[in-house]
């Protein structure tokens, strides 16, 4: 793996129009088995089943719906669950953990890594450690790794066999000497590559996911930081049809980035302490805000990206 392939992947892709596209995770993932197809039995079979069924329904699934406080399903951004080989796929997941994660600053089980989730990407509450959700969603994406060898990664809690690609640092250039064109740019992008699935609003259409505003991810997400999102959406967007340049991915995601997303604060996110046990966590505060995102680590100042559309 590594750049050189990730080089003539996007030479080719620009190049043969039908063979792989330049986002195509597929070209660089490593020779690893799809899942399988079968469920292991009795109770274990049970538990990874529920664990699926919550991964691609969590705002509606029974146990996991309250704990949700936006319009948003694991799946919308693991994609199908986590099973396709897209970039976010849980497939080598659950060979990395556990890991050390600076946030954190512990190291965290794969029920942590899982449950922090949601009080970023689903903008609600964590679940309880060893609850039946909880166990579910970890015996599920743990299924998804079956016959790979373990790969302990101490860099960070990452899919061992993506962790060099997610964020991609080439982009990181072009993010920091970002400006309102960019941001312009972006939106020409936006509208005519995103808004007829995701809606001229951003708040989504039918059932496809909205992007910002408070039925989306908060501040606190992996997808609210510009180069984690862009390396995303690289790989994943247009769904069908993943041709954009890096510079398209940049400065489409400096636009959605730029919308509102709530503020992200720790503390509201975490069930009150009686209830919520033991958090494996040396880090009790935390902030975050769309402003402050584009401020650090890229040194942005939101008002000038934005031009005149202030934003608080
Ligand atoms: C809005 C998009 C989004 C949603 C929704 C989302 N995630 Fe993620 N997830 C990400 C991003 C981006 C990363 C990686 C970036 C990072 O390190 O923060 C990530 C990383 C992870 C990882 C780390 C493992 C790895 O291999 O990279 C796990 C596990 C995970 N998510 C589980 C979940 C679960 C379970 C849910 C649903 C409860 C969920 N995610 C919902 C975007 C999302
Ligand atoms: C053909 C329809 C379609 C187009 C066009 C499209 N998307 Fe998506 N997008 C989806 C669907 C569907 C999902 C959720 C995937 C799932 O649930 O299987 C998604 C998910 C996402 C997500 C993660 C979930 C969320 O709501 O935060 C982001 C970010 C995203 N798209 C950004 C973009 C961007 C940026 C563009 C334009 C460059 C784009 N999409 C174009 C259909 C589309």
């Amino acid at each position: 793996m590594g750049t050189m392939r990730l080089n003539l992947m996007g030479i080719a892709g620009a190049i043969l129009s039908c063979s792989f596209a330049v986002g195509s995770l597929a070209a660089t993932y490593p020779k690893v088995p799809n899942p399988s197809a079968k469920y292991p039995s009795g109770e274990l079979g049970k538990m990874v089943k529920l664990g699926e069924d919550i991964i691609m329904h969590t705002n509606t699934n029974p146990l996991t719906k309250d704990l949700v406080g936006n319009k948003l399903t694991c799946t919308n951004c693991h994609l199908n669950g986590g099973k396709t080989k897209a970039l976010g796929t849980f497939i080598g997941t659950a060979l990395s953990f556990p890991a050390y994660s600076k946030r954190e600053k512990t190291v965290q089980t794969l029920q942590d890594r899982i449950n922090n989730c949601f009080m970023r990407s689903m903008d609600g509450k964590r679940p309880i450690i060893d609850t039946k959700a909880s166990i579910a969603m970890a015996a599920y994406v743990t299924w998804l790794s079956e016959g790979l060898p373990i790969k302990m990664n101490p860099k960070k809690p990452v899919n061992p066999y993506y962790t060099n690609l997610w964020p991609n640092k080439k982009l990181n250039p072009v993010i920091k000497s970002a400006t309102h064109k960019n941001y312009v740019r972006g939106k020409g992008i936006y509208e005519s590559r995103c808004s007829s699935c995701h809606g001229a609003d951003g708040q989504g259409v039918g059932s496809f996911p909205p992007l910002w505003g408070k039925n989306s991810y908060n501040s606190g997400a992996g997808m609210s930081k510009i180069g984690k999102m862009a390396t995303w959406v690289l790989y994943n967007m247009p769904l069908g049809n993943t041709n954009l340049s890096e510079k398209d991915a940049v400065d489409v995601s400096i636009y959605v980035d730029a919308q509102p997303h709530s503020d992200f604060e720790l503390t509201e996110h975490l069930l009150p302490r009686s209830e919520m046990g033991y958090y494996n966590s040396k880090v009790l505060h935390e902030r975050h805000n769309v402003r402050s995102n584009f401020a650090k680590p890229w040194g942005l100042d939101i008002d000038a990206i934005r031009g005149d559309h202030k934003i608080k």
